[in-house]
């Protein structure tokens, strides 16, 4: 087969993220501009040339009649349900006619097996179906959602849940996730916030290539693995005021600079599929967009996995206003290079006449055959149809031990402890009765969070109850009253409130558990209001005025205005959704027995009416320290601070780190050099601790404005009580590299600033400054 090209192009053809401080070196520029960036070229283990699978497939297409190629493109769901499976009508015929090349919402060995059999034994061609599922955050064995794994800055963690998905998915007999969702989101009403690695281009980017790592390990062909899937190409996290499916109207620059990235860097690990979005960008839905599925991802980033449709967004583009008709909406995806159709049944039913008719190429619809088939090969799908559904294996594989205690590892370093005034965390041993409060204290249904679609709910999670009870020594106990609610509609009601405040009464100290109730972010989820719902806020007002120390442990998918709680409870633990192992997790941490290591990677606003926000804004013309204090005609509000809740980046310990100034190797490079910079970190408490220690650069003057700083590296370290570790971060030009007024991609001489911090913003110490010259 002849592959895409890998084209290397600089300049304006290159909107490849820059290196990074901690990546791996990029290959030579053939830049012809010193100072524009190439893209890098990524070669995955399953794109490299297979002389006898190009024959076994040639062979194949050229059998292939019409429909049996359209069959290969269409993906329809098992609308699998909890009493059993269930398809749409006349699906076995779909399948034995070879109408269906993929089917999604199907797993265990048993019923992959019985619907492959139906493909294999009764296609004229026997072409096996593949097994699509949203396996987000765990399959069975659930982590916490991939926000709260992203607040551990832990790549080693985060790879070792998606490896520990796959190992799960693939022993259910499942070959592909709809995984990672690599959206930058900057609007904490957007609900689907949740799903992704937050607000930054640079920890995003990590982030999604390390659980493209985890998914797909090395060999795509060990039955351990499954494809991984880069979601939702783009720019879908920048719903207008939050609200999902909304439009998007983005510069072709922030599509650039913060959007893409993270896809980017998805193909450089080699990730196998792209999935569509369901938004418009620039006027042109996601799936009908040949600039964002052809001119990008094919021709500039050389991209050779296969693009399918974000369920039913084919169709979705009647409404949009794009086609006027789904025959129309069929024609405009396929020939923008979207290869296969989830759930619309649009090139199903309209792809032959339209290539009958001339308006699609035969070539286009083969190639998107091609695309297909080769996953299926390289899964070694065609050697044995039912290799990854095997019960034995399956049996021996779900829940392992060793999984549920992966769980709670990346649950508790996802945590975050936002407050902890005079030291009421960890728990004192002093403390002999422990009320649990809130509707979050006991549900187990809450605490894997959406999108953990095989997950049990019912039987499986641990609460935080039952993880304080467990862990809790002899002669301690652990109460729990629900005292609120968490629905919209039970804002002002009171019911719970006299029994909850008599517990916390004869208590030592009372956990507040709180938030959202799960399925309050994920898809069509987004709120105007980010406040605690229902009557939460009034409970904990009242828990407060009780004088009883209280910790709040806040449950969410989603930043939350929680000022008040800032202000007024001495503790907060963001413990998002933490899986099924999550109240053991919860324990862990609120009895110390794992000192807190999370750091936020979003940014929480005081009030819905900062958002979006996000760290790295734009200074303006008008920053508001040019102003005195209160100055009117300054770039601020009348009724708020700027400044966030908390800062992107920001998180406690029960210890202290200390940060030396920071040491630069050289005031000045050039365009070929680097420059390293280190500051010393000292563990000054007196427990043992993770700081995750963030490198932040802000480019002086542009041709454009820059940002007023980027994260530009970052390294999690152990620190014992007393030790001091030097942390260095080499940056070369490419590094600081940018949309710039031309178009082009790249770095430009200059001046910039430079700071190690424990937070966006905090400056432990006075920023340094360094130039590149021409
Ligand atoms: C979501 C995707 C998901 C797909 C399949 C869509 O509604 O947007 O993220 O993968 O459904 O379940």
């Amino acid at each position: 087969m002849i592959k895409t090209a890998r084209i290397l192009l600089a300049g304006a053809a290159a909107m490849a993220l820059a290196g990074c401080a901690t990546a791996q070196a990029q290959p030579a520029a053939t830049a012809t501009s010193p100072t524009a960036v190439p893209i890098a070229q990524a070669e995955p283990e399953w794109a490299r040339p297979d002389p006898k699978m190009d024959a076994f497939l040639d062979e194949l297409i050229a059998k292939m009649t019409l429909q049996e190629k359209i069959g290969q493109l269409t993906l329809l769901t098992s609308n699998w349900e909890s009493t059993g499976p269930t398809m749409r009508e006349g699906y076995k015929q779909d399948i034995a006619a070879g109408r269906v090349g993929a089917i999604f919402n199907a797993y265990t060995a048993k019923y992959t097996r019985e619907l492959q059999q139906m493909a294999v034994e009764n296609t004229r061609l026997k072409i096996p179906l593949l097994f699509g599922y949203d396996v987000i955050h765990g399959h069975r064995t659930i982590f916490p959602i991939s926000l709260g794994e992203a607040a551990s800055w832990d790549l080693e963690a985060i790879e070792k849940s998606a490896r520990v998905s796959a190992q799960e998915a693939s022993a259910e007999g499942l070959h592909w996730t709809f995984s990672p969702m690599v959206d930058i989101a900057r609007d904490a009403r957007w609900g689907r916030i949740s799903e992704g690695a937050g607000e930054d281009v640079f920890l995003g980017s990590r982030i999604a290539q390390a659980r493209v790592r985890g998914y797909q390990g090395d060999d795509l062909g060990a039955i351990d693995t499954v494809l991984a899937t880069a979601k939702h190409f783009a720019a879908y996290g920048a719903a207008q005021a939050g609200r999902d499916y909304h439009t998007v109207d983005i510069s072709e620059r922030t599509l650039r600079d913060v959007y893409l990235p993270p896809f980017k860097a998805a193909v450089d690990e080699g990730v196998a599929t792209f999935m569509t979005s369901f938004n418009e960008y620039d006027g042109v839905p996601a799936s009908g967009s040949k600039y964002l599925l052809t001119d990008v991802l094919r021709h500039k980033w050389g991209f050779d996995g296969f693009v399918v449709t974000d369920y039913t967004s084919i169709n979705e583009m009647v409404p949009h206003g794009y086609s006027k008709d789904l025959a129309q909406a069929g024609e405009q995806a396929i020939n923008a290079g979207v290869d296969m159709d989830m759930q619309g049944a649009v090139y199903m039913e309209n792809l032959a006449k339209s290539v009958e008719e001339g308006r699609v190429d035969m070539a286009r619809i083969d190639q998107a055959v091609r695309r297909i088939l080769e996953m299926k090969y390289r899964l070694g799908l065609f050697e044995d149809p039912y290799r990854y559904s095997d019960e034995a294996r399956q049996e021996a594989t779900l829940y392992k031990p060793e999984f549920l205690e992966a769980a709670r590892d990346v649950a508790r370093k996802s945590m975050v402890l936002l407050k902890n005034e005079g030291d009421v965390l960890p728990l004192s041993a002093q403390a002999k009765s422990i009320a649990v409060i809130g509707p979050l204290g006991d549900s187990k249904t809450d605490m894997i969070g959406s999108w953990s679609a095989a997950g049990d709910r019912k039987t499986r999670p641990v609460t935080i109850l039952e993880g304080l009870q467990a862990r809790a020594g002899e002669g301690v106990t652990v109460t729990y009253a629900k005292g609120a609610s968490y629905a919209f509609e039970d804002e002002g009601k009171t019911d719970g409130f006299a029994e909850a405040l008599a517990l916390a009464g004869k208590s030592d100290v009372v956990i507040a558990a709180m938030g959202e109730r799960w399925d309050m972010t994920g898809e069509a989820a987004s709120r105007t209001s980010l406040d605690l719902p229902g009557n939460q806020r009034a409970l904990l007002e009242k828990l407060v005025a009780t004088g009883k120390p209280v910790v709040l442990v806040l449950l969410s998918g989603r930043p939350n205005t929680i000022t008040w709680a800032n202000e007024n409870v001495p503790a907060i633990l963001h413990a998002w959704y933490p899986g099924t192992q999550g109240g053991q997790a919860v324990a862990d941490v609120l009895f110390g027995d794992y000192n807190p290591s999370g750091k936020l990677p979003v940014t929480f606003p005081r009030t819905v009416g900062q958002s979006p926000i996000h760290y790295d804004m734009k200074n303006t013309g008008r920053p508001i320290e040019l102003g005195a204090p209160g100055a009117k005609y300054v770039s601020r509000y009348l009724n708020t601070p700027n400044d966030p809740l908390y800062r992107f980046g920001y998180g406690l310990s029960y210890t202290t780190f200390g940060y030396s100034p920071v040491t630069l190797s050289a005031a000045s490079i050039g365009p070929n050099g680097s420059i390293t910079a280190s500051a010393t970190i000292t563990n000054t408490g007196d427990r043992a601790g993770e700081e995750v220690v963030q490198l932040y650069v802000r480019d002086l003057v542009g041709s454009v404005t820059r940002p007023v700083q980027e994260l530009k590296g970052f390294e999690k370290v152990m620190l014992q009580p007393g030790e001091a570790r030097t942390v260095r971060f080499t940056l070369r030009p490419e590094d600081l590299a940018f949309t710039r007024a031309d178009m082009s991609h790249g770095w430009e001489p200059g001046e910039f600033q430079l700071w190690i911090a424990p937070s966006s913003g905090a400056k432990a110490s006075t920023p340094v400054t360094f130039t590149i010259t021409e």
